[in-house]
C-alpha cells in the first residue's frame, strides 16, 4: 500500500529477540536484534481497520494534547507481520509517535515514555524490551532493574551471522503467554529456573560476541526448551525447531511472546536452504 505523501507518516522497524524473552519480564537480561522488517503509519481522522480501539483512543487523546487535533493511525503499511512476536505493537506505537513528531517535535524521553504507555495497553505487563529494541539500530542487551530499564548497545559481533525468521500464524496474545509463563514459574523453583535462563543468556551473548556460532546455536536450542517447559511454545513451533535441527541449522527457538508466531533460526551459512516447511510458514532472512 502506498501512503499519501501529504499526510504525517512515521516508520519504525520491528525486532527479534535472540534470547531472553519471558525471563526478561522477571529480571534476566534479553538480547534483541533489529531484524529489518518495518511498519509505516499514516495519521488521519478514521482509525485503520483492525486497530485496537483502546490504542486508538489513547493515541487520539495524546495527539489532541500534543498538537490540538485528535489524529489516529489511519493507514498502516510495511512488511512487519502483526502479532507474530516481532515487536509489531511497539513498532506501530513508535511509528505513529514519529508521525506526530513531524507535526510538533516530541522529546526523546517523551517518545520512550509514551511508547511504554502504549505497550501497557497492548500487553499489560511488558518488560520494555520491545520498545527499546525497536528504537535501537544495533543489537542490544536489555534488563529491567529496580531502578528502571538498563540498555547496552552491543558492538557488531565478529563474523557473518545469517538468521532466518520462520513465521507461523499468530496465536495467543503476548499478554496471555506472559501470564502463562509467570504462572508456570510461580509453580516451580522460580529462582533456579531464572538462574538457568540467565546462564543460557550469558553464554549466548559470550558466544555471539566471540563469533562462536555453534555455541550460540546450542544455547538457542536450550532456551527454546526452557520456554516450552513454561508454556510459551506450540506443537508446531516445537516441530519446526526439531526440523531446523535435523536440517542442519545451528540453532532455533521461538522468538518474542510465543504461543504461535515467529521463530529465529541460525543458519550455518548464507546459502543454507531450510528443509521443506508447512505451507503456512513464511520465511524471511536477515544478517548481522
Ligand atoms: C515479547 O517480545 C517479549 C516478552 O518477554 C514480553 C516482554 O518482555 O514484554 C515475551
Amino acid at each position: 500500500m502506498n501512503l499519501e505523501a501529504n499526510k504525517p507518516t512515521g516508520r519504525a522497524h520491528g525486532k527479534c529477540i535472540l534470547i531472553g524473552e519471558h525471563s526478561v519480564v522477571h529480571g534476566t537480561p534479553a538480547i534483541a536484534l533489529p531484524a529489518g522488517l518495518f511498519v509505516e503509519v499514516e495519521l488521519g481522522d478514521v482509525a485503520a481497520a483492525g486497530l485496537s480501539p483502546e490504542f486508538s483512543s489513547w493515541f487520539s487523546a495524546l495527539a489532541q494534547k500534543h498538537v490540538d487535533y485528535p489524529w489516529v493511525p489511519a493507514r498502516i503499511a510495511g512488511d512487519l507481520p502483526q502479532g507474530s512476536g516481532l515487536g509489531s505493537s511497539a513498532a506501530l506505537s513508535v511509528a505513529a509517535l514519529r508521525a506526530l513528531d513531524q507535526l510538533k517535535p516530541i522529546a526523546a524521553a517523551n517518545l520512550l515514555t509514551w511508547a511504554d504507555e502504549a505497550e501497557r495497553i497492548f500487553h499489560g505487563n511488558p518488560s520494555g524490551v520491545d520498545v527499546r529494541a525497536v528504537l535501537a539500530d544495533t543489537p542490544i542487551r536489555y534488563r529491567r532493574t529496580e531502578t528502571g530499564p538498563h540498555i547496552d548497545a552491543l558492538a557488531k559481533p565478529p563474523g557473518a551471522w545469517h538468521f532466518q525468521l520462520w513465521i507461523t500464524p499468530a496465536g495467543d496474545s503476548t499478554a496471555t503467554v506472559v501470564a502463562r509463563v509467570s504462572d508456570s514459574l510461580a509453580r516451580t523453583d522460580k529462582i533456579s529456573e531464572l538462574r538457568l535462563a540467565a546462564d543460557s543468556i550469558a553464554a549466548a551473548e559470550a558466544a555471539l560476541m566471540s563469533g562462536n556460532a555453534a555455541a550460540l546455536g546450542a544455547k538457542m536450542f536450550d532456551f527454546h526448551r526452557w520456554l516450552a517447559r513454561h508454556g510459551a511454545s506450540t506443537t508446531l513451533l516445537d516441530q519446526l525447531v526439531d526440523q531446523a535441527r535435523q536440517g542442519g541449522a545451528l540453532g532455533a527457538k521461538l522468538t518474542g511472546g510465543g504461543g504461535g508466531g515467529a521463530m529465529i533460526v541460525l543458519a550455518p551459512d548464507a546459502d543454507w536452504q531450510p528443509p521443506t516447511l508447512p505451507s503456512q510458514v513464511d520465511i524471511r532472512r536477515f544478517s548481522l
